[in-house]
């Protein structure tokens, strides 16, 4: 089954063609460069880059797949979670395709879209697992029952991992986005230099919070002359505080929940120290773990038509009045699945 996958919840545009697990295309127009300069993303500047994106970004999955609209199958798109007036743009193309082509429409949930990132780089994901989704506006821990059956187990109470990086960044003076700015240099510094809070950290819930450290990085430093602050360290104590929280509470929610495996998917999970360190934790707890290919790391089209192309399968589309959520909790999407 070929699907056209479409993904526009913040700020990247992009578009995919699918077929049973094999990417033919994978487009993404990044508004990166237009954000920075403001230090993060501004959401009306997002949906009006989309609107000019979509149609070229679309036309390009196909040329770079060597595929005609009339061979689609299905469309799939981002519909649930995300900025409104971001997420609106893709639904309204979508809705077009799969009207003009006379196939069918389905609406994913963006964070279904990260779990799939990893399903489509590790097919053999085993199930049921724990996923954490770790992006800038996401720090979200999963118990994956079956493909399409989740359970939130935590989430973060103020700022996305992700969106801590892009802070400090700011802070420091290094850009947006921050983590591969922060990452690059933490790879200089001494990550034990400062000694910053690993918030609920020993707490039992599986939730996050990262405005505190975010604080006791500002606090520490505020006021002093940029050209004296040792950056490196810095950047090493800060993101290995962050890798310290993110590993613990997965393997606790792992542990929780007696599975054999984890996934880590989201921009974040591109970062390399979180890499070796979940690798090096897991490794010592007997449990698998498992990360998307880079390139699915970061918002993209292709884990959209994924997840499109599992729901499917199991008989489910959205009609033509599918409509942008921003908000909707990933539980409120229902098990498609006949099994559960
Ligand atoms: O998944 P994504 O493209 O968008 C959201 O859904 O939010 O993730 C973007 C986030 C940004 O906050 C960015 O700073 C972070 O991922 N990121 C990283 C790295 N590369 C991107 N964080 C830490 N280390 C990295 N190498
Ligand atoms: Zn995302």
């Amino acid at each position: 089954m070929l699907v056209l996958g479409i993904e526009t919840s913040c700020d990247e545009t992009a578009a995919a063609l699918v077929a049973d697990g094999t990417i033919l295309s994978n487009v993404i127009a990044s508004q990166i460069d237009l954000h920075a300069r403001f230090g993060g993303i501004v959401p009306e500047v997002a949906s009006r880059k989309h609107v000019e994106a979509i149609g070229y970004v679309i036309q390009e999955a196909f040329d770079s797949a060597g595929k005609t609209h009339t061979e689609v199958d299905a469309v799939a798109v981002t519909s649930k979670y995300g900025l409104v007036g971001s997420l609106i743009v893709g639904v309204s193309a979508a809705k077009a395709m799969a009207y003009a082509l006379k196939v069918p429409l389905i609406g994913i949930h963006h964070i279904e879209g990260h779990i799939f990132a990893n399903i489509l780089s590790n097919p053999g994901t085993p199930l049921p697992h724990v996923c954490l989704t770790v992006s800038g506006g996401h720090t979200m821990l999963v118990h994956v029952k079956e493909l399409c059956q989740y359970e939130v187990m935590g989430n973060t109470l103020d700022d996305a991992a992700g969106e801590a990086f892009d802070k400090i960044s700011k802070f420091l003076g290094l850009g947006f986005p921050g983590g591969p700015a922060i990452e690059s240099l933490a790879t200089q510094g001494n990550r034990a230099a400062f000694n910053l809070p690993r918030p609920l950290g020993r707490s039992r819930s599986f939730d996050f919070s990262f405005s505190g450290l975010k604080t006791s990085v500002v606090n520490m430093f505020k006021g002093r002359d940029r050209e004296t602050l040792p950056l490196p360290d810095i950047a090493a104590s800060f993101q290995q505080a962050v890798v310290d929280v993110l590993v613990s509470k997965t393997l606790q929610a792992a542990l929780h929940k007696g599975v054999s495996a984890v996934s880590i998917t989201g921009g974040v999970s591109i970062n390399s120290r979180l890499r070796e360190d979940f690798s090096a934790a897991c490794g010592r707890q007997g449990l698998q773990v498992f990360f998307p290919r880079r390139d699915l790391c970061t918002d993209n089209a292709a884990m959209v038509a994924a997840a499109g192309a599992a729901r499917l399968k199991y008989g489910e589309m959205s009609q033509l009045d599918l409509n942008a959520i921003p908000n909707a909790p990933l539980e409120s999407i229902g098990c498609a699945g006949k099994h559960c």
